[in-house]
């Protein structure tokens, strides 16, 4: 991390990650409370919720643990509104619920497709129009987390690709409704990230994991403090020039496949 970066400081903001009890999120959810940021965290497992709560008590944060599913505007506003209120407003919100499954879409039911879609598309936008009667503007930074599935067609990928597809629309939409207000909205879209969820259900063996490395200009996954820093940056006053990005943080994985570049090298 640069010292630029390092130096960011986040006392005496206040953010609201969805989705951040586990993987990348929870990864963010610790970076921002390390720069200082009061951070409440929110997912459907109570579980998960508490002991992601704990794991920020390392840093003396306030934090704040609520249990609901996105797909549940009354709920998601219910968080927002307390937390928003116990601390005179919120400041950064981070949307990164999701779900995932590898099927055909000719194995998957509109049941399985809707599933995803209503996670990280309707979730998303459920979260953002929620969290904006309690934001602090000007000055309020909004960040979904996407996927190259958003720009990339990836078979077995269709629920994804077209809900992240969706949440990218989203984020430049909003940024345009939501700039003169001085909301920033922008999204970060993780390649494959190591030890994560997502990759888990993506690459489940390690051979599908090296033929993965193989295809990506990078030939490593990332991890979770890659797409932190980026977080913390984005959450930031360093950024306030920027929105409606989709911010790439993915090893070239949205390029496509890289092994074709070897592949059409001269051989020997
Ligand atoms: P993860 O560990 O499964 O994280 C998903 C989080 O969302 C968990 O905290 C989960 O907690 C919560 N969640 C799921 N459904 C929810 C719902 N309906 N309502 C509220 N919370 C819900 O996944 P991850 O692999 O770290 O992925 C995190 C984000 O990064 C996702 O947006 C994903 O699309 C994106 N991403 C991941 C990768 C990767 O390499 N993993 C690559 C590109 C993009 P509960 O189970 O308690 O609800
Ligand atoms: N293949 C095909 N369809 C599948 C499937 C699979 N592997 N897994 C689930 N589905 C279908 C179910 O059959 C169901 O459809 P049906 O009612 O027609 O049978 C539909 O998806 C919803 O399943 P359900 O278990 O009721 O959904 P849920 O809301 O409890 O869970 C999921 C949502 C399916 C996305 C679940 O995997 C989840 O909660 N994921 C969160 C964690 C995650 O995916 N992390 C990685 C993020 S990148």
């Amino acid at each position: 991390m640069t010292d630029a970066l390092s130096s960011a400081s986040l006392a005496g903001k206040v953010a609201f990650v969805a989705g951040g009890s586990s993987g990348i999120n929870l990864g963010i959810a610790q970076r921002l409370a390390r720069a200082g940021a009061a951070v409440a965290i929110f997912s459907r497992s109570g579980d998960k919720v508490e002991a992601a709560v704990q794991s920020l008590g390392a840093w003396g944060c306030e934090a704040g643990g609520y249990t609901g599913d996105v797909r549940d505007y009354d709920v998601t506003e219910s968080a927002l509104r307390d937390f928003g209120q116990r601390h005179g407003g919120i400041d950064i919100v981070v949307s990164g619920a999701a779900g995932n499954f590898v099927s055909p879409a000719l194995g998957m039911s509109a049941n399985g497709f809707k599933a995803v879609v209503d996670i990280d598309l309707i979730g998303t936008f459920n979260v953002f129009r929620a969290s904006y009667a309690h934001l602090r503007r000007p000055g309020a930074s909004l960040i979904a987390i996407t996927a190259a599935q958003g720009q990339r067609p990836t078979p077995f990928q269709a629920h994804v690709c077209a809900a992240k597809a969706g949440v990218n629309m989203l984020v430049q939409t909003l940024a345009m409704e939501w700039g003169p207000e001085g909301v920033r909205v922008n999204a970060i879209s993780p390649g494959p990230i190591a030890g994560t969820e997502g990759m888990a259900r993506l690459t489940p063996t390690a051979e599908a994991e090296e033929r993965l490395k193989a295809r990506l200009a990078l030939r490593t996954y990332g991890t979770p403090e890659d797409i932190a820093d980026l977080a913390l940056f984005v959450s930031s006053d360093n950024a306030r020039f920027m929105t409606g990005a989709i911010l790439c943080c993915d090893g070239g994985s949205v390029l496509g496949d890289a092994s074709a570049v070897t592949n059409a090298l001269p051989k020997g």
